[in-house]
This record gives C-alpha cells, structure tokens and sequence, in this order.
C-alpha cells in the first residue's frame, strides 16, 4: 500500500476515482483537492463515512489546498471545467491549460517525487501543460484516455459477440479525441482475431462507436461528461503503479522518437510500473494505422501550438 494519493478536482471524476482508490486500499491516505468551498471535505468525509460498510482502511481526507497531499507518491489531475456557451474551443484550451498549469506547479512544490496522471481535457496537451508546468521527467507524467478509450471498444465488442469482457484483448492508440486508433490488428478473443469472430461491416461500426464513445454519454447526460469508465481508467493506471504491476497499457505518453514521432504525448502502449512510465512499447502497425497514428498526432500539435503557457 502506498502512502498518500491525490486526486484533484473532487467532481465527478475526481470523488469516483478517489471512492475506487479507498475501497481498492490503494493508499493509506487519499487526498482529494478542489478550489470549491466545502466540496472536498463533504465528498470525502461522506467517502470515509462509508469504509465501515465496504471495509477499507484508506483514510479519504478533503482539501482547498495543497498542504494535505504533501508527499503524495501519485497525484492524479482531474481539475477543469466544461465547455459553456460562448466559449470557444481556444477558450476551453486555454482555460483548462491555466487550471492545469496551477495544479502541476502546486504539485511539483508540495509532492515533488509523485508520479503525476493527467485526466483533464483536452487530454494529450493538458499532459504537455503538466509535464511543462511541473518540471518531471516524461517517466513521471502519464495520461488516461486509451484506458477509457479501450475499454468502450472491448466493452462494444463483448456485447455484439455476447461474450465475457475479460475475453477480449484490444488497444486503442492515438489521441483523445474522434482520431484515436484501434488497432484492429491487435484485437483479440482469447487469442483469435476479431476478423475471424465478426463482419467487416459490423467491426467498422463498433470502432465508429468507440471513437465517438465520450460523446454519447454527453448526449444522454446532457450537463455533463462520462465519469464511471473514466474514473476506473485512471483508477487501473494508478493500481498498476501502486502495486508495482508492469501492466502494459495504452496510455498517452511524451515521445522522443517512438513510433518515428517526438516532442508530443500521444496515446501509445505503455509499461507502467512503480516507477510511472517504465517503457513504451513499439509495436509493428499496418499501413492504415500509421496513416492513422499520424493524422491523430495532427490533431494532438495543432491545439499545442495554441496554447499560452
Ligand atoms: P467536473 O466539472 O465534475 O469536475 C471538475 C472539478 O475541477 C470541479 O469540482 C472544479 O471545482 C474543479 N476545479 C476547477 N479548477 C480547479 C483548480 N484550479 N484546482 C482544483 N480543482 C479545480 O468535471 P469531471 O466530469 O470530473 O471532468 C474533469 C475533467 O476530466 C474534464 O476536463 C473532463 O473533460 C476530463 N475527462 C477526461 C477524460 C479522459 O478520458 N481523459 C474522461 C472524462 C473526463
Ligand atoms: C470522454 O471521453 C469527456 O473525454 C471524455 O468521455
């Protein structure tokens, strides 16, 4: 078990993951922070009160500031607000990349050995504004968007084959956003290809789906985003670390020649152990993935050339 784990910003992402970090005993403290008055507290003194029932010992503690998680060994980043009418996507950027930069930097002074893991969006730039802000080696600044990304993916998958979850092995690379990449190549059901298990035509329509995954939820939601699947992506990263896992999976990550790309996080396969980003791992793509690996990275530099830092 840890000692101390951060998440901040305790809104519907931010109380999910810290409530799955407690119940998972993750750490012996876990610190949510936000700017809002009274919000952490009440979430995380609610949180506490419900150990008794579940039957965990983490201790959920809540914070306007930062002297609480200091020390953290991970702080996860879910600080930011939505889009509001009027605002433009520039607007949004900016706003979020601000919010961002205030929190690593908070982060980097309070607890500078933490491994940070940014969930804010847009997500491949706020880790750029993340790693900047705080100082940390690439090792130690890491996304979640191809966790969540994945995971719809899968979850489309089991659905239309009407089999178990944990049957299915895939990865969805690229950014976070409607350009991101599964690679059909690499999907799997216990070993057999998916091409062999489902139509072309239907595969097509689940990759689609996936792509657009964030959306319908914000469609159904209507005031807000996804947070139960988002909560539990940053929750695996941070349990991968936390227990020393050597889990690979897809996660956004700086790259300095990987996949012949460097200076931006982009979402790629990732060994993620107590160290934070131990190794990221180049697989062999066909000619349609790297065309597509190299439109995402596209949309990821384009809004990086925006930002004010
Ligand atoms: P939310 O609005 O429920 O919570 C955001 C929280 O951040 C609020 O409680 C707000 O008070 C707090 N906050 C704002 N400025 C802050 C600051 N300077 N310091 C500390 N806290 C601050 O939003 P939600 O649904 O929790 O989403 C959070 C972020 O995560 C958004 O940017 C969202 O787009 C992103 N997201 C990313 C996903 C991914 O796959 N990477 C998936 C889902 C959400
Ligand atoms: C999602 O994919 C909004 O990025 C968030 O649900």
């Amino acid at each position: 078990m840890l000692n101390k784990i951060t998440v901040v910003g305790a809104g519907n992402v931010g109380a999910t993951a810290a409530q799955r970090i407690a119940e998972k005993e993750l750490a012996r403290t876990v610190v949510m922070v936000d700017v809002a008055d009274g919000i952490p507290q009440g979430k995380a003194l609610d949180q506490w009160e419900s150990a008794p029932v579940e039957l965990f010992d983490s201790r959920v503690i809540g914070s306007n500031g930062y002297d609480e998680s200091a020390g953290s060994d991970i702080v996860v980043i879910t600080a930011g607000i939505a889009r509001k009418p009027g605002m433009s996507r520039d607007d949004l950027l900016n706003t979020n990349a601000g919010i961002v930069k205030s929190v690593a930097e908070q982060v980097a002074k309070t607890s500078p050995k933490a491994i940070i893991i940014v969930v804010s969006n847009p997500l491949d730039v706020m880790c750029y504004v993340a790693m900047k802000a705080s100082g940390f080696p690439r090792e130690r600044v890491i996304g979640m968007a191809g966790v969540l990304d994945t995971a719809r993916y899968r979850s489309f998958l089991a659905e239309a084959l009407d089999v178990s979850v944990r049957d299915i092995q895939a990865m969805v690379l690229g950014g976070h956003g409607d350009t991101m990449v599964p690679l059909i190549s690499y999907t799997t059901v216990s070993g057999i290809p998916i091409t062999q298990l489902l139509a072309k035509d239907k595969l097509d329509a689940i990759v689609d789906r996936a792509r657009n995954g964030g959306a319908e939820i914000v469609k159904f939601l209507k005031t807000g985003s996804a947070y139960y699947a988002p909560s539990s992506g940053a929750v695996q990263m941070v349990e991968a670390i936390a227990h020393d896992q050597k889990r690979i999976l897809p996660c956004s990550a700086w790259l300095q020649g990987e996949y012949g790309m460097k200076d931006l996080f982009l979402g790629v396969p990732v060994k993620l152990g107590a160290k934070g980003m131990e190794k990221i791992i180049e697989v062999t793509l066909t000619d349609d993935e790297k065309a597509a690996l190299a439109k995402s990275a596209e949309a990821v530099r384009e809004p990086m050339g925006v930002i004010k830092l």
